[in-house]
């Protein structure tokens, strides 16, 4: 297959642009770069094949499969994988990939590169036949130069050994295998390096701001003067600045040119988290009239800063950043990146009022940073879980000392230009915090950040947040990160005089989605991380989602938003987390097999507590009462409301009052004790004595039908669109059944196919790759995915003894 006739351009600018649509002949791609999508057509075999770089070793029996792509997230949970369940109790071992691709003659007198967005974990890569590297480091982004070694105007192969046999190696689930994107970069030999942009706003006002631009050109065409010119583009693609043109004369046998570019623009828009506006630069690289290179560098024009007494704030304003925590694993999806599923994660947290991620606790995907600089998102860039002590036996501090300069500076290389990217960290819980080695291996890493970018300050996320901290005593840090200890932020400065706080992990909440012990109103406590499971757990491994459920290291969404909100000096929050995810399913262990901590469940279903967030940290008008009503009759239950914008709650049952409720003091909620009774509970909030919102919820009955709802019903036939279909079981008049657990399978037909089923349990061992799936707790999910050709698709579901649902998507080019 020719890498020229199926790519889609990525950074190719305007220019390229233009040149992609209006012209298919390689001849004038010749002219700047390419950057085709790398992921089609990979043959992929699990497990380990001796020579499997070598041509004489055939692949025709390998499984054909598109990237990227997880084959940890395809097996059976066992508790004897050795991931163990805190890795998500998924298979690892070792797999093999390879792309067999032409590269046309016409190439022939340019560079060519393979991009690798991150593979999990410990990759060679060949190219035919000829080795590339090892890289140890499964989340990090790397690049390979293949000009010497090709074939042009022939075939050649690609060979990618991926060895994940050896664990447990993160703490957390990372899926194995080629996980994230692959591309195929072209470029002329005199070109913009690999990240070789890097755009800051020194000098921002409203009035006016001031944009540096600094250009990296690789030179491999010998002594020759170039011109690198750049225009400023607003988001609408209107060219609005040029920066002058600058002539950059290569001596001979210079390999880098480096230039440098000033723009000041009037009256900038800038870049926040509810206008994330974006501009380009787009660099011209020319030779005697010659197009050489285009690259485009996207840019948002903003300033924030972080005040030891006011805390944080963007562009002049005050603010928290409310942020959550998340691993990278996609739920049913496994660690398998897919730019739609992220988008919904972030869609979600939007709307609960989060402003704010963390990349706990290593370089995310690209895709995940693109989006926060689209959605307005700020993000902590999180680069190590370990230094050179373990917190897993086979985790990264086996590969420490020897990659850690090399991945960070290529961590920070890549995500310098985020315009959300506004804090790095360079490590999690370090065990070192204790040890004098932190003293010297902390202003090391802080020191590799800085020499490549000064304009974000540096925290650690540190558990043991006391003055003995050794990372905290380098004076490494900007800004001292306390993962949990909210009951010490009151005496931060105290502790620490002077110094900017942030609060890099809180809560670790415990909850299952749609599950409920009485009594709400105590706490309960998971002694110790280091204990045995919870031994006074529920037999089924749930936990109750009344936010009273919490380990000892951390505290309730309540208790920790109190004191959040209490003081401005705190910056902001980073909650564990925003979305349950695979692997650490404290409190318990196996059977259980994904975490608890989630805001939303692994399936995307919000658990009750996503309201209370939604009550303090958006405008928008919120009645959420829970728990369901299906109890034993004469059984006390509690029922909570979390709201805004009113003044009280009046609860009804049966159409009588049980009592008026308002919030007083900090409180967050409101709780009524009931004596069960079936019939309607209904709600209804008032200010002023007029009503703001109504919610009732009725007893449900038997499970009777199914229906089905779509988060979207066109998507795009690209091969990765998504549909997220939500499943509900219904009683005969509509009422969601709180403990339906029917067995739901699903059909489809059209050109999509089933990506994932889920349901949120995270006791479940059923398959996440097929087409039947439980319902838990009510609901269940399916992500359909398209295929790349247009058309409409039906997508049914049936289950014994209920009413049968269909729905239609269109999927669209
Ligand atoms: C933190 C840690 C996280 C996660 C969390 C669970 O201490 O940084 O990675 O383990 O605990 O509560």
């Amino acid at each position: 297959m020719s890498v020229f006739k199926s790519f889609v351009p990525k950074t190719a600018g305007l220019f390229g642009l233009l040149f992609f649509l209006f012209t298919s002949s390689a001849a004038i791609a010749q002219q700047g770069r390419t950057v085709a999508d790398f992921d089609k057509g990979w043959h992929f075999h699990l497990g380990d094949v001796t020579g499997g770089e070598k041509a004489s070793v055939s692949d025709a029996n390998w499984r054909l499969l598109n990237l990227p792509h997880d084959w940890s997230i395809e097996g059976k949970f066992s508790k004897d994988n050795p991931a163990t369940p805190e890795g998500g109790a998924l298979p690892g071992g070792i797999g093999w990939y390879r792309k067999t691709f032409t590269v046309p003659t016409a190439s022939k007198g340019k560079l060519v590169y393979i991009d690798f967005d991150g593979v999990y974990q410990k990759s060679d890569v060949w190219i035919n036949g000829h080795h590339l590297g090892f890289r140890p480091n499964g989340y990090i982004s790397f690049r390979y130069e293949l000009t010497p070694y090709l074939n042009f105007g022939g075939k050649n192969t690609i060979s990618v050994k991926v060895d994940n046999s050896v664990q447990p190696n993160s703490r957390w689930y990372s899926g194995s295998g080629i996980y994230r994107n692959v591309w195929l970069v072209t470029t002329n030999k005199v070109a913009i390096d690999h990240w070789g942009t890097y755009v800051t706003t020194p000098e921002v006002s409203q009035q006016e701001a001031k944009i540096n631009l600094q250009v990296k050109v690789k030179n491999k065409d010998g002594a020759s003067a170039i011109t690198i010119k750049t225009v400023l583009y607003d988001a609408a693609g209107k060219a609005i600045a040029g920066a002058g043109a600058i002539v950059a004369k290569a001596n001979e046998g210079d390999s880098v040119i480096n230039a440098g570019q000033v723009f000041i623009l009037k009256k900038p828009i800038l870049w926040s988290v509810n206008n994330p506006y974006q501009y380009k630069l787009v660099t011209q690289v020319v030779k005697n009239a010659k197009v050489l290179d285009e690259y485009t560098t996207p840019v948002g024009i903003r300033y924030f800063n972080f005040d030891a007494d006011k805390g944080f704030s963007l562009n002049g304003q005050p603010m928290k950043i409310l942020g959550v925590c998340d691993h990278h694993d996609l739920g049913s999806l496994g660690a398998a990146v897919n730019t739609r599923a992220l988008e919904r994660q972030l869609q979600m947290l939007k709307a609960m009022g989060c402003n704010g991620i963390r990349t706990s606790h290593n370089p995310p995907a690209p895709e995940l940073l693109d989006l926060c600089d689209k959605m307005g998102f700020i993000v902590m860039d999180e680069a190590f879980d370990c230094w050179e002590w373990k917190k897993a036996t086979f985790d990264y501090h086996l590969y420490f000392k020897e990659w850690h300069k090399k991945d960070l500076e290529d961590q920070v290389l890549r995500d310098r230009n985020h315009p959300s990217v506004m804090i790095w960290s360079i490590g999690n819980e370090i065990p070192q915090q204790g040890d004098t080695s932190a003293l010297r291996i902390a202003p090391e890493l802080a020191g590799i950040v800085h020499s490549l970018d000064k304009t974000r300050p540096i925290t650690t996320a540190n558990d043991r947040p006391d003055t003995s901290n050794k990372i905290i005593k380098s004076g490494a840090i900007d800004l001292i990160g306390y993962n949990y200890h909210e009951f010490d932020y009151a005496k931060f400065h105290d502790r620490y005089p002077g110094k900017k706080f942030i609060a890099t992990e809180t809560t670790s909440g415990l909850e299952t989605r749609g599950h409920y012990d009485m009594p709400s109103d105590s706490i309960r406590v998971w002694p110790s991380r280091y204990d045995k499971p919870f031994t006074d757990g529920n037999p089924d491994n749930s936990v109750s989602a009344y936010d009273n459920v919490r380990p000892a290291w951390g505290s309730t969404h309540e208790a920790t938003w109190k004191v959040m909100k209490k003081y401005d000096f705190l910056s902001g929050m980073f909650i564990w987390t925003g979305f349950d995810y695979l692997g650490e399913p404290t409190p318990y262990s196996w059977p259980s097999r994904s975490s608890y901590f989630g805001i939303i469940d692994l399936a995307g279903f919000p658990k009750d507590v996503f309201y209370m967030y939604q009550s303090e940290w958006t405008n928008k008008t919120v009645l959420h009462i829970f728990p369901h009503w299906n109890w034993q009759v004469g059984k006390t239950v509690d029922i909570w409301a979390y709201y805004n914008h009113a003044d009280e709650v009046e609860l009804y049952l049966n159409g009588k009052s049980v009592g008026i409720k308002k919030k007083t003091g900090d409180d967050l909620h409101v709780m009524w004790r009931l004596k069960y009774e079936p019939g309607t509970l209904k709600a209804v909030s008032r200010k002023n004595g007029k009503v703001v919102l109504t919610q009732v919820i009725h007893t449900a009955g038997k499970p009777a039908k199914i229906e089905l709802i779509a988060d979207r019903k066109n998507i795009k036939a690209n091969g990765s669109d998504l549909s997220f279909i939500t499943v509900k079981i219904l009683d005969k008049d509509g009422n969601v059944v709180p403990d339906a657990n029917n067995l739901v399978n699903f059909k489809i037909n059209g050109d999509a196919f089933i990506a994932g089923v889920d349901n949120g349990d995270p006791v479940s061992h059923d398959s996440f790759k097929v087409n039947y799936r439980k319902a838990f707790n009510g609901l269940a999910l399916a992500i359909v995915q398209a295929k790349e050709k247009a058309g409409i698709v039906t997508f049914s579901a049936t289950s014994k003894g209920l009413l049968p649902a269909v729905i239609t998507i269109q999927t669209k080019h």
